[in-house]
């Protein structure tokens, strides 16, 4: 690969082609970070570049690759090493809304992919990235959502896997906290809907760019300035207001 620079900070951002995940990429290549972004198809890298055409983009890299894949992952995190020596912050902004029929009705099918791409992708990561990010003692960050505290009628498989990976944040940082140069961990919940459409974003209480915001001053800092906000140890409940 040919994107070797030493020195620099390098973040990785998991779903960087969704409406959240593109939003952190911009506010950490306004900061002049080294973003990486895996992604699965030609059309979300697409997405992506459009999305981001206004911004220098010689600090982005892209690589082709299922983060969910065991081996794959694997791979990435070896050519990110090899490419950097280390990796300092990780977010993830996976998984997204569904609606459909009741828990009753739920087909297993919807119940399968759903839980593959709101919960095991998380896990993918992490058992991917960690060992990278302990070598840098580094930071990981999570968006999660408030349905984890609200069940919502026929969106079931949503509020029960964001609180399923509320629960993998709290386990996961009573695992890294004893650790000598263990990974910084915390999980943003947006707490209301998110625009992710710069055109439309009337009536929704959060901004994907203010969350990338958040975000980003997560992974340099472990800390924003946000003040509404209720923290639980790792658990970063974001309110609107
Ligand atoms: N949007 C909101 O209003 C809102 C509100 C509160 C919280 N959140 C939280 O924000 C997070 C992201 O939501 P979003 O609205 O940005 O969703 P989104 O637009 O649907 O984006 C989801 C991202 O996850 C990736 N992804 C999904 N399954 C994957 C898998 N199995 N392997 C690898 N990548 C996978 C997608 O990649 P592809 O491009 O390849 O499909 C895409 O980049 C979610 O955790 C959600 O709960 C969102």
């Amino acid at each position: 690969m040919s994107f070797r620079v030493s020195g620099e900070p390098a973040m990785l951002v998991a779903g960087g082609s969704g409406g959240v995940g593109r939003a952190i990429v911009a506010a950490l290549l306004e900061r002049e970070i080294r973003v990486i972004v895996p992604l699965r198809e030609d059309a979300s890298e697409a997405r992506l570049r459009d999305y981001l055409r206004e911004l220098p983009l010689e600090r982005l890299t892209l690589l082709r690759g299922e983060i969910a894949d065991v081996a794959d992952g694997q791979r990435i995190a070896t050519s990110l090493r090899d490419a950097y020596g280390q990796l300092d912050g990780v977010a993830a902004a996976l998984g997204g809304w569904w609606a459909g029929e009741p828990l009753v009705e739920l087909r297993r099918e919807t119940w399968g992919k759903l839980v593959a791409d709101n919960l095991t992708a998380h896990l993918a990561v992490v058992q991917a990235f960690f060992p990278l990010l302990r070598e840098a003692a580094g930071r990981y960050a999570a968006i999660g959502g408030g349905a984890a505290y609200a069940p919502v009628p026929a969106s079931g498989p949503i509020s029960i896997l964001a609180a399923a990976q509320l629960m993998m944040t709290r386990v996961l940082y009573e695992e890294e906290q004893p650790r000598s140069g263990g990974v910084d961990i915390r999980e943003l919940v947006v707490n209301g809907a998110i625009a992710t459409d710069p055109d439309s974003s009337h009536g929704q209480p959060f901004a994907a760019r203010e969350i990338g915001e958040i975000v980003a001053d997560l992974l340099l800092t472990g800390a924003t300035r946000r003040s509404t906000l209720r923290i639980d140890g790792p658990i970063l409940n974001l309110l609107p207001g």
